[in-house]
């Protein structure tokens, strides 16, 4: 079955939106694919098709995984209430919408299990194993992702389950040795989207090694791109005095960046009191 396009994800996609020019060669539905992603928070109550949790999951599977741990849990969560509970811990009201809900854990639990079935010491524990833990769950939720959008269904990563690791513990009963690293909402978009323009590429991509000679001219055409893209349309609140300045990415982001995050900022002690080692 070919990918699906529906009009909630049609639009440019990457290539078109960024004037990139590649050869057509290159570009094959996967490509595409990939080029056309954007977060989804808006949701048709519609439930998914039988089989899709479980596609969305061999998908994730199929992710490489480090040492070949695996070491990563998925709790899917469809229950009104617990979607609701969710919704309101990660402060994200559309959670509760998703038909859909995937919480990607990091689990060192069942390696920890496996350890003691086999009468060893469980010893590989510290802070290259949290790592570990993270990156495969990470990749396992991108394959989900991508698998999800060539459905014609959309996504949203919600990390900010992260503001509330406790609670989403108890709630989802996660054993020690694993937390909610990020939810992932799936369901049919409501609505359209669009793709996000991401810095230049000459800002990310460096050649044989690292150079900031880019970056002034990048950052200052990626703001002038956002200011007008009304991505941060709502969001430019007025400044105490001094010059105006331009808001775009620069300015959202340099102001995100000016404070710790409230709610986040005890999280390596909630960590380790859910049993993580660092
Ligand atoms: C790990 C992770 C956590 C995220 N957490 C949230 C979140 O809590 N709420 C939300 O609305 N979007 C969340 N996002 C989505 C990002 O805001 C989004 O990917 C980014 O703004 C770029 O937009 P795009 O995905 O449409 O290209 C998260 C993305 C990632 C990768």
């Amino acid at each position: 079955m070919a990918f699906v396009a529906t009009d909630a994800l049609a639009g440019p996609d990457r290539f078109e939106l960024e004037g990139r020019p590649v050869p057509e060669t290159l570009l094959n539905d996967v490509v595409r694919l990939l080029c056309r992603h954007r977060s989804v928070r808006s949701y048709r109550p519609d439930p998914l098709p039988e089989g899709v949790l479980e596609v969305l999951v061999t998908a994730a599977q199929s992710a490489s995984t480090s040492r070949h741990f695996q070491a990563y849990s998925i709790v899917a969560v469809q229950d009104p209430e617990r979607k609701k509970r969710l919704a309101e811990l990660s402060n994200n009201g559309f959670v509760a919408d998703a038909p859909l809900v995937l919480v990607f854990c990091p689990d060192l639990h069942r390696l920890e299990a496996v350890s003691r079935r086999q009468g060893y010491e469980f010893a590989e524990r510290g802070m290259d194993m949290f790592l570990q833990a993270v990156v495969d769950t990470a990749l396992a939720a991108q394959n989900a992702a991508i698998a999800a959008e060539s459905l014609g269904l959309g996504i949203c990563y919600i990390g900010g389950i992260r503001d509330a690791v406790v609670e989403v513990a108890e709630l989802l009963r996660l054993p020690p040795r694993t937390f909610a690293l990020f939810a992932m909402t799936v369901g049919y978009p409501a609505g359209p989207t669009h793709v996000r323009p991401r810095l230049p590429m000459d800002v990310v991509l460096h050649r044989e090694t690292y150079s900031d000679d880019k970056l002034e001219e990048g950052l200052r055409r990626y703001d002038e791109i956002t200011a007008a893209s009304g991505i941060y349309a709502r969001r430019a609140a007025p400044e105490d005095g001094g010059e105006p300045r331009l808001y775009g990415w620069c300015e959202h982001t340099a102001r995100r960046l000016a404070r710790p995050h409230p709610k986040r900022a005890a999280l390596r002690r909630q960590l380790e009191e859910l049993g993580w080692e660092f």
